[in-house]
């Protein structure tokens, strides 16, 4: 059985830069998030959280705090996982 939750594809994903009044959704650890409602709460302030959107900021976000346990914050603004263009269109 498929799991419940939405594939989102780089394609996809690319559009929610979190400017121009997107949202802003990035990929973690696999799993996509709308990170927008956090954006005012980021200690690193938007421009530096906004590097990460529209991407897979994985890397970057182990660069800068990978003790940060972004999986228990953004629980509720999980939107799906993160698959790639092949597995989209399956
Ligand atoms: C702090 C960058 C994503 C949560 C910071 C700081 C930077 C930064 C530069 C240091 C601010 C300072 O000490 O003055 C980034 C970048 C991101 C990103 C480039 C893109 C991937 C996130 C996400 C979350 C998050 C997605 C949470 C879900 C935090 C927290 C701190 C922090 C909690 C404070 C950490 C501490 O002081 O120990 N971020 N961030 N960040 N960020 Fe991010």
């Amino acid at each position: 059985r498929d799991a419940p939750y939405l594939r989102v594809t780089p394609t996809m994903l690319r559009y929610y830069t979190g400017r121009k009044g997107k949202d802003a959704w990035m990929a973690l650890g696999g799993r996509v998030y709308n990170i927008t409602p956090y954006i005012a709460f980021h200690p690193g302030g938007e421009p530096e959280l906004l590097r990460g959107a529209g991407r897979d900021g994985t890397t970057l976000f182990g660069e800068v705090h990978p003790w940060v346990n972004y999986e228990g914050m953004l629980a509720a603004c999980l939107v799906g996982i993160y698959v790639t263009e092949e597995e989209g269109a399956a």
